[in-house]
């Protein structure tokens, strides 16, 4: 297992060039397995979970080709079934259920299980299978889903924290090959969901209304190959730029898409760090001190549950107490005890953290619990004073191409060991 060793304290400064978002990838590598013919998906990011969901699609008998920055991705024939011990090491493998259903007519999946951050049910996902007519049953650990023919139904996919990202991908992927028009409101608004849609109707899809709450698709027969370019991913934006203002530095983020970023920026400004817009690019720059702020996670175009852990960081250095409520998922708070041990100051009341600063932090060693809990670990690691070790990384590797060598160009002290 390998650790990163972090010596903090020195702002970060330089340029660093954002990847393709791990969130879209993995559905959109889901959807090639939608037609025989072969896509290309360009600007694909080099990271664990997207190598996995390659094992997946292979397991299903797609031809599965990474060429740098790109992978090729041609199922001519595949068979419906996806292993316990595959789905469980990842949750996004559960959207490949709606390919696999629109392709075949049936699908065995196993049910993926809860993760660290909270139970993740999958209950909107086979809600809107059997709304397009499949049956479902769950039969030892796995979800059976068979249908003669999809067909195309209003589907309301609300749930109790709100809209669902990956639920909406699926029932779009499935309905994308249904007989009829399926109208899915309380749809994800989330810009992965629109790289999604972007895709399909590259394949031959009629989708329209992605990005807003309200999605219809209009069934085809059959879709084509396409080639298509992931978008850049927001959340490591968001990730470097909080890093950026923890660190009291200035860097400049490319291949950015700031108009995805909205809630983030918006934080960040009123917290007291400036934001540079350039088309494509970013420059965030901060002196401190800063203000200290109450903040929400909330569906898109809200602030990102996925960069909660990273601003609870940045929320240790403001002048004040700042609140931090967790509306996505219910145990998204695994970083604040090893937050602790580097000298914050924060409590857990219910669904939020209260979070008093300035604390100064100061290196310890602390454990990696999930991706976005890891990647606030090595901001905090930044930030302090003396040496951080910051213990199985291998979640920082599921959603972080190359995070150590991007944070040594920005003036980092850095290093990967292995223990
Ligand atoms: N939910 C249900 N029923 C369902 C599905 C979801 O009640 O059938 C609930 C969840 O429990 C949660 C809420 O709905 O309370 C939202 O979950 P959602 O389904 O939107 O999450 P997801 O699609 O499984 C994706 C990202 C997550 C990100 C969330 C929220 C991928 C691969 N994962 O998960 O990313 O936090 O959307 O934005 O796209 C990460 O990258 O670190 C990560 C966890």
């Amino acid at each position: 297992m390998y650790a990163l060793v972090i010596d903090g304290g020195r702002p970060l400064e330089g340029q660093v060039r954002i990847s393709g978002a791990k969130n879209a990838a993995l559905p959109l590598m889901a959807a090639a397995i939608l037609t025989r013919e072969p896509c290309v998906i360009r600007g694909i990011p080099r990271l664990s979970d997207v190598a996995f969901m390659g094992r997946i699609l292979t397991s299903l008998g797609a031809s599965v080709r990474f060429n740098g920055g790109s992978v090729t991705i041609q199922a001519s024939r595949i068979r419906g079934f996806a292993d316990y011990d595959l789905v469980r090491k990842m949750r996004a493998s559960v959207c490949i259920l709606g390919p696999l259903l629109a392709r075949l007519g049936h699908a065995q999946v196993s049910y993926p299980g809860g993760c660290v951050i909270g139970p993740r049910p999958i209950d909107l996902h086979l809600k809107g299978m059997r709304a397009l007519g499949a049956e479902i049953t769950i039969d030892g650990g796995y979800v059976c889903a068979r249908a003669e023919k999809l067909r195309g139904a209003p589907i309301f996919l609300g749930g109790r924290a709100g809209p669902t990202v990956l639920g909406t991908a699926n029932v779009m992927m499935a309905a994308a090959l249904a007989e009829g028009t399926t109208v899915i409101d309380s749809a994800a608004c989330e810009p992965e969901v629109v790289d999604l849609a972007n895709f399909l109707n590259a394949m031959g899809a009629k989708i329209a209304g992605a990005g807003s709450p309200t999605i219809t698709v209009t069934g085809v027969k059959e879709l084509h190959g396409a080639t298509h370019e992931v978008i850049p991913d927001r959340i490591e934006a968001a990730t470097f730029a909080i890093a950026a203002a923890a660190t009291k530095g200035e860097v400049t983020l490319t291949h950015v898409r700031p108009e995805h970023l909205r809630s983030v920026l918006d934080k960040l400004m009123e917290v007291g760090v400036e934001i540079f817009e350039n088309g494509e690019s970013l420059t965030v720059r901060a002196a401190g001190p800063f203000r200290p702020s109450d903040i929400t996670t909330q569906p898109y175009a809200g602030f990102p549950t996925d960069a909660q852990a990273q601003m609870t960081v940045l929320m240790t250095q403001a002048d004040g107490v700042s609140i931090i409520t967790e509306r996505i998922f219910e145990s998204r708070f695994m970083h604040v005890s090893e937050l602790a041990r580097l000298g914050a100051n924060i409590a857990i009341e219910g669904p939020s953290a209260v979070v008093k600063g300035p604390t100064p932090l100061r290196g310890a060693p602390v454990m990696a619990s999930d991706l976005r809990a890891s990647a606030a670990l090595v901001i905090a690691g930044l930030v302090a004073q003396g040496r951080t070790r910051v213990r199985r990384i291998y979640h920082l590797d599921r959603g972080y191409e190359m995070i150590d060598a991007k944070l040594r160009k920005l003036g980092a002290r850095v290093r990967r060991i292995s223990e």
